[in-house]
């Protein structure tokens, strides 16, 4: 049975690629962070009790602040895979926290990096770079493409995008670089755009909220679906070697341009709601993202089948239906129909 640790396992990525690497047969080990409250969520449909015989699913306390247990982990783990997502993932936040971000972002990697090497373990190693790393140079980007980060989030993806290189070419370990472009769904945490908005969108169906306050509608991301990003993960550490790959769909879209799309779907008129709050404003901005995804298409054959409307409606019907609503209901047809092996918990 092969074995994977994951970082970041109670996240939105962290939580699909359970899901995944289960379904493909996997045991799967995670490193989650002791809070005063639960911080599985995101887990909790899949989660077995560990003494039950057919537990596949094992989760370790720790922090990418710690070398010490990281390096314990890896060692007593003794993964073929390692999957590092964990980090301080907020863009916003990172202008709040520039060293922390610095820290668990940027340095985190590195800790992981040499616990692997010096355990002598030959795991495949995949880093959670970003397009956020790209941040000025214009669209389209690839992996050819200059990094100019325009946020503390941003230059400690760079840095770790570098730390994975080195280690690959200075000590041959096997180490991939995923530059996945934004990806949602009805997990994404609640104060990135897209769910800030069909969770306000749920809420003001419900008469439990008037307005919505949101910044710069103008920016341009190319929004995918969480669950192909996983997959595109996964197909990376299964390829030969060690390589640097660009995922996305080659769309971009505004929030504006969301906001309407997803008012719509729900039968409400975006801007009766839709307010601006400068705070959400960021002292420099990532303009427009828009991904040119050929190498994957080629060498992995990675490509998306849900576009963005559809991203949109799998979304609003899951926050409406969390809310206590009866969705329009097309987002369920779609991942059916598209053959997504998802259930109850989207
Ligand atoms: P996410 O939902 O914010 O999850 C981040 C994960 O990192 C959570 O499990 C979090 O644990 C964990 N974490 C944070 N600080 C930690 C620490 N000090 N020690 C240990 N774990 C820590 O992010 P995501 O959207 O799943 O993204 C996964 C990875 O891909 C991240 O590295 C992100 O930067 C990168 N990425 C994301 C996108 C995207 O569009 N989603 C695109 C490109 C790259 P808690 O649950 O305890 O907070
Ligand atoms: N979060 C947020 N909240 N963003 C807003 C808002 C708001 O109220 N109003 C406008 N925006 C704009 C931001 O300025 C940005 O241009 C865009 O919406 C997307 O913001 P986020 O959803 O926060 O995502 P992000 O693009 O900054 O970062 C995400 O994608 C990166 C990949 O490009 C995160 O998942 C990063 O971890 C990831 O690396």
């Amino acid at each position: 049975m092969p074995r994977a640790l994951i970082t970041g396992i109670t996240g939105q990525d962290g939580s699909y690629l359970v899901d995944f690497l289960l379904s493909k047969g996997y045991e799967v080990h995670g490193l989650i962070r002791r809070a005063s409250t639960f911080n599985t969520g995101r887990l909790g449909h899949i989660y077995v009790d560990p003494h039950l015989p057919g537990a596949r699913m094992f989760l370790h306390y720790g922090d990418l602040s710690d070398s010490g247990q990281l390096t314990n982990l890896i060692y007593n783990v003794h993964p073929d895979e390692i999957y590092h997502l964990g980090s301080q993932s907020h863009v916003r936040v990172s202008f709040d926290i520039p060293e922390y971000t610095g820290d668990i972002t940027g340095l985190g990697t590195t800790r992981i990096l040499e616990a692997l090497r010096r355990s002598g373990i030959k795991a495949r190693y995949y880093q959670a770079s970003s397009s956020e790393m790209f941040g000025a140079s214009p669209p389209p980007q690839n992996e050819k493409t200059p990094f100019y980060p325009r946020s503390p989030y941003g230059a400690a993806k760079v840095y770790s995008y570098w730390m994975a290189v080195n280690y690959r070419e200075g000590y041959g370990m096997y180490a991939s670089n995923g530059i996945l472009f934004n990806h949602e769904s009805p997990r994404r945490g609640e104060t990135f755009v897209t769910r800030k908005i069909t969770r306000a969108i749920a809420a003001i169906k419900a008469g439990k909220q008037k307005e919505l306050f949101l910044g710069n509608l103008d920016a341009r991301r190319d929004w995918g679906f969480a669950y192909e990003y996983v997959q595109a993960m996964w197909m990376m550490l299964q390829h030969d070697k060690g390589d640097d790959f660009v995922v996305g769909t080659g769309q971009s879209n505004s929030v504006r341009e969301f906001a309407e799309e997803a008012f719509s779907y729900a039968g409400l008129d975006w801007d009766k709601y839709v307010k601006i709050d400068k705070k959400y404003f960021r002292p420099t901005e990532v303009e427009n993202l828009i991904a040119d995804a050929s190498k994957a298409r080629k060498i992995l054959g990675w490509e998306p089948k849900i576009t963005f409307r559809e991203l949109v409606r799998i979304m609003v019907d899951s926050d409406m239906e969390e809310a206590g609503l009866t969705p329009p209901g097309e987002g369920r047809r779609i991942l059916a129909a598209k053959g997504f092996p998802i259930g109850s918990k989207l």
